[in-house]
Parts: structure tokens; sequence; C-alpha cells
């Protein structure tokens, strides 16, 4: 069995700005989505076997031509993706292969770092018995909800709080009767697993799945990317 890897890359990068969208915006010289591939192939324990990836609608030939070198022997499915980010992941797993597939990772091109030991960790908990399953990270701030006001309204205990990244990983088929759910408001693939009341399992993170977000995080990327190449 073997797994299959979405990647929603499909979203303008408003925040981020910039000319190109920001999965093909480059660090170290090649686009972030270059290096969340890379990063996943490189999870030989994982078994990727199919990737499908989520992409702005024009940019399918470029992106196929771009990513090719870094997919090995697995294969490489492009789609265009949809308004939301869980259109894209929908179109996506239209694309995903029914047979020989027992693990569907959903990651974020903008989590273009997660170290494989995370990735490993995602898809060993999935093939040990969780459906779905996240990686998590502790949050450092004080979180509070808040009114239509900006009134605080309470404060949750912080040590029962964290912050969920990607990949995600899921049973295929649980992914797949999750997204004939309505996916309104939805922020995460887990999110719609909770609504048909699965339990999401949860396993380490890294502070190196980050997002990137905003400007500021491309100078952390390129650091990152420093750090791995030893300069
Ligand atoms: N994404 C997608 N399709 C969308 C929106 C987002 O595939 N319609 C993808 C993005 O490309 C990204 C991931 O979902 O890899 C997480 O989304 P986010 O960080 O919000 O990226 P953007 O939507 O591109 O950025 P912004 O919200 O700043 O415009
Ligand atoms: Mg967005």
């Amino acid at each position: 069995m073997s797994t299959a890897a979405i990647i929603p890359a499909a979203g303008l990068g408003l925040r981020l700005g910039g000319e190109a969208p920001k999965a093909l915006r480059e660090v170290g010289g090649e686009s972030l989505l270059v290096h969340a591939v890379r990063g996943l192939s490189a999870a030989t324990a994982a078994g990727l076997s199919c990737f499908v990836i989520a992409v702005p609608a024009g940019t399918e030939d470029v992106v196929a031509k771009q990513l090719d070198p870094y997919v090995g022997d697995a294969e490489l499915r492009i789609v265009a993706g949809g308004a939301e980010r869980t259109d894209s992941v929908r179109a996506a797993l239209d694309l995903v292969p029914l047979d020989g597939i027992d693990c569907v990772l959903v990651h974020d091109a903008a989590r273009s770092f997660v170290p494989v030991a995370v990735i490993e960790r995602v898809v060993a908990a999935v093939r040990a018995g969780s459906p779905a399953v996240v990686p998590v990270i502790p949050v450092t701030d004080t979180i509070k909800r808040i009114g239509p006001g900006g009134e605080v309204l309470e404060t949750p205990d912080r040590s029962a709080l964290v912050a969920v990244q990607t990949p995600q990983g899921f049973d295929p088929e649980l992914l797949r009767r999750a997204h004939s759910l309505d996916g309104a408001g939805a922020t995460d693939d887990a999110m719609l697993c909770e609504r048909l009341g699965v339990t999401v399992q949860t396993v380490e993170g890294s502070e190196d799945a980050f997002k990137v977000t905003r400007p500021r995080d491309l100078l952390l990327a390129e650091w990152i990317l420093a750090e791995r190449r030893g300069q």
C-alpha cells in the first residue's frame, strides 16, 4: 500500500503580496511548491506513489514541467484549484487513485519546509489505525475568545490548546466522505472529519512547518534553507 499527497497550491497569496501566486514564489532559487514536493519525496517511509497538485488555473503546464524532476517514480497529476482551499482540495481528491492507496496526505504548498520526521509521523499514525491525523505545536501566546465589540469572553486554558499544521493524514475513504459534506467555514480537512464525529489524532509537529503567509516569513524561509544547506 502507498500514500497519495494532495497539495493545495492554488491560492493567490494576497497577504504575501507580489506578482506571482504564493506557491510559485521563489526562495533560494526554487518555488515554495518545489520545496514542498521535495520535502514530501524525501519522506521515504511514507511511500508516496502519487502527487495531486491543485494550482491556479492556467499554470497547469508550467507547474507540471517544474515539478517533474522532483517526484521520482511517483505519478504527478495537476488540477486547477477552486475559489476556497476546500474547493482546491476537493478537486485534487477527485484525481487520487481509488486503488492501492491506504493514506492520503493533504499538505499546504505554503508549509514548504516541513521536516521529514513530521511527515513520517503522520503517515505512521494513519497506518497504525487513526483515520485522521494532524501535526500540532503548542501555542506560545495566550489565546482569548472575544465578542463582536472586541470584549474578552473567555481565556481558554493554554495547556489544552495547540496550533495545527500540515501534512494532515487520512484514511482515503474517510477523506472522501468528509469532502462530500458542505465545506463552508472549514479551514482544514480535519475539521470536516470532526463534523462526521470522527476522532482526530494529533502527533508532534515542528516550528519548521510554519506557513509562509506574510513577507517576513520569506526571511525565515531563507534562513531555514541556508541552515539546511549548511551555509
Ligand atoms: N489554497 C488553494 N486554493 C485556494 C486557497 C488556498 O489551493 N483557493 C492553498 C494555498 O495555495 C496554500 C494553502 O492553501 O498552499 C494555504 O492557504 P493560504 O496560506 O491562505 O494561502 P493563500 O490563500 O494563497 O494566501 P492568502 O490567504 O494570503 O491569499
Ligand atoms: Mg488563503
